[in-house]
């Protein structure tokens, strides 16, 4: 908080530019070394003196100019180092509201998010949790700093599994089934239809290669040059679909509100809300017309088959690519929406910023479409940015589903909420199973950078110890149990002054719970900059067991030092805001008694 003041010291001082040095300055790594400290080498050169001579020189002229949130500086070696004003600080942090690290760097620019996209036919899988768990994460912090996010859910709709569902719908469909559990039902189907086929439920690719619960992709590329006496039935259902054909149209309206019902259950389990909800269907005429507009004015080609390509050098490549965007038999294929809704989207709410999140094997899909908007004079391909994530494992536990090949994302949920509501009975606290349950496996997703894998186990999503969302939610559920038993002590009288009231230092518990709740602003907006929750959730780690720390050696509720026990009441009421706000980023519940 009070790394502004150190920056505006220094900018004068050294004319370095004030990005450069929010990057230049660091944390030392114990206490008595201060606070901040900046690194005089980058000086040395430009000075011609040794980087201690500029720190000298630059402590000298400053020295006599520190104001009042800055105690001291010192020189060591090298470093200048801050000590901040710690009682200023306290101040500061017993004073903040609920409304503690929101900032205004958004300036209300528009940033759209495509998350979740689950194909309509196949049931969600675990692949598909944490596009939409980190979707809704970066949603939440991106209107934390006021930007307006726009979330949007891109149902894969149209494709070839939707043609190899209608094939099987028309031969095997029972529609008792459907009616009791349609989710199930439709799940039946296409299982029977790729075994039939010979094909994986959940990937065209070989699943054995693959983790399980790997994310489909959208593209059917392998497919679309297959012979599959199946698949090529599957194809012919999907030519009628786009054809207008009125059976495949009312077949395809019944898959749809079938599985719309299945997602909803997940979204509503997750209380994950989107802007905007809309199919891939919805843009195979739009991008059409980019495909044709592109073969007019020769910034693409037909080939023999009657197929439309492109070709172009992907970044850092030398070897020129060759893109189809529409299929031989003239339908749009996943590249082709994808143009056509990113066209639309630029023109609907006309964002500043957009960001696909994507499993990484569809970064070449995602380089190509970028590429390919950039080469047909679309500016706004600047803007887009992927997203990519690894994969979610799963250990030896695997649940038995009734294909054995998928992870059910319902079961996942219903397990780990079950599985929290013994743990709960067990340890006889009290307790909201749901919000453990969820809130565990967010946190074990979310705390992991996107890019890297996720080894989940529910041993270490539920575990009360360790960086795990039970040992946060307890830490918060003790804060307030300290504040209940307060109650009647009135202690959040605002005008209350710790320079004044409390007549000695701080100790160290509370200077390092002081500072840590200092950094969360900083935080937030750099988990937004680089588009990365687990900032935000390995902060809140540090943050509790700081607070935890603080708890067992600073005993807060007293009888005999009433001005000591006002502050400490409003440090841990203040802990208790800061970290359910950067639980909330992650989309994390807090809950008083646990
Ligand atoms: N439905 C696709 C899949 O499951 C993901 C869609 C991602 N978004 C997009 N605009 N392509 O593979």
């Amino acid at each position: 908080m009070f790394k502004e003041e150190v920056i505006k010291l220094l900018e004068k001082e050294t004319r370095l530019k004030k990005e450069e040095l929010e990057n230049l300055i660091e944390i030392p790594p114990n206490q008595e070394m201060g606070d901040y400290s900046f690194p005089c080498f980058i000086l040395s050169k430009r000075e011609k003196k040794s980087p201690n001579d500029v720190a000298i020189k630059i402590r000298d002229n400053i020295k006599s100019k520190l104001p009042k949130e800055l105690e001291k500086i010192e020189v060591k070696g090298p470093y200048i180092n801050f000590f901040v004003n710690k009682k200023l600080l306290a101040q500061k942090i017993i004073d903040i509201n609920p409304n503690f690290g929101k900032t205004n760097i958004g300036k209300k620019k528009t940033i759209c998010i495509d998350f979740s996209a689950p194909n309509i036919g196949k049931p969600m899988h675990i692949g598909h949790i944490r596009s939409t768990i980190l979707g809704d994460s970066l949603m939440r912090i991106y209107d934390f700093l006021n930007y307006k996010p726009i979330g949007i859910n891109y149902l894969g709709d149209i494709g070839l599994h939707i043609g190899k569902l209608i094939v099987a719908w028309e031969l095997w469909l029972d529609k008792e089934a459907l009616k009791k559990e349609p989710v199930q039902e439709l799940l039946r189907l296409y299982v029977k239809f790729c075994a039939e086929e010979k094909t994986f439920v959940n990937s065209r690719e070989d699943a054995s290669q693959k983790p399980l619960g790997v994310w489909d992709e959208g593209a059917d590329a392998e497919e679309e040059f297959s012979n599959n006496s199946w698949t090529l039935k599957a194809k012919e259902k999907l030519r009628l679909l786009e054809l207008g054909d009125k059976k495949a149209i009312k077949i395809w309206q019944d898959i749809q509100k079938a599985s719309g019902k299945g997602f909803d259950k997940v979204y509503d389990m997750l209380n994950v809300k989107f802007t905007e909800t809309t199919g891939q269907s919805n843009f195979s005429i739009k991008g059409k017309d980019i495909v044709m507009n592109a073969l007019k004015n020769n910034l693409a080609k037909r080939d023999e088959t009657g197929g439309v390509y492109t070709e172009f050098n992907l970044p850092g490549q030398k070897e020129l690519q060759k893109k189809f965007i529409l299929r031989s038999n003239q339908t749009a294929s996943y590249i082709t929406q994808d143009l056509g809704a990113a066209v639309d989207r630029n023109k609907t709410y006309k964002f500043d910023k957009m960001v696909y999140i994507v499993d990484f094997r569809q970064e070449g899909h995602f380089s190509a479409l970028f590429t390919i908007l950039k080469q047909l004079g679309y500016d706004f391909a600047d803007k887009l940015i992927h997203l990519p994530f690894g994969t979610v494992k799963f250990g030896n536990e695997i649940i038995a589903s009734r294909t054995g090949n998928i992870i059910l994302l319902e079961d996942v949920l219903n397990k780990t909420i079950e599985k929290a509501k013994q743990e709960i009975f067990k340890r006889k606290t009290k307790g909201d199973a749901t919000k453990v349950g969820v809130g565990a496996i967010k946190y074990i997703i979310l705390k992991n950078e996107p890019i890297k894998d996720v080894q989940f186990s529910w041993e270490t999503a539920l575990s009360f110890e360790g960086n795990t969302c039970p040992y946060l939610q307890y830490s918060y559920a003790r804060a307030s149990s300290i504040i209940k038993k307060a109650k009647n002590k009135n202690f959040d009288k605002s005008d209350w002054n710790v320079e004044s009231k409390l007549q000695r230092p701080l100790v160290k518990e509370e200077t390092a719970l002081v500072k840590k709740i200092s950094d969360f602003p900083e935080i937030v907006v750099n988990a937004g900059n680089k588009m990365n929750p687990a900032l935000i959730a390995n902060y809140s780690f540090e943050l509790a067991q700081i607070f935890n720390e603080f708890y067992h050696n600073c005993p807060v509720l007293s009888d005999e030092n009433k001005s000591e026990e006002a502050f400490r009441l409003r440090l841990v009421d203040s802990f208790r805001t800061c970290l359910k706000n950067s639980l909330h980023l992650l989309g994390i519940e807090v809950m008083d008694e646990m």
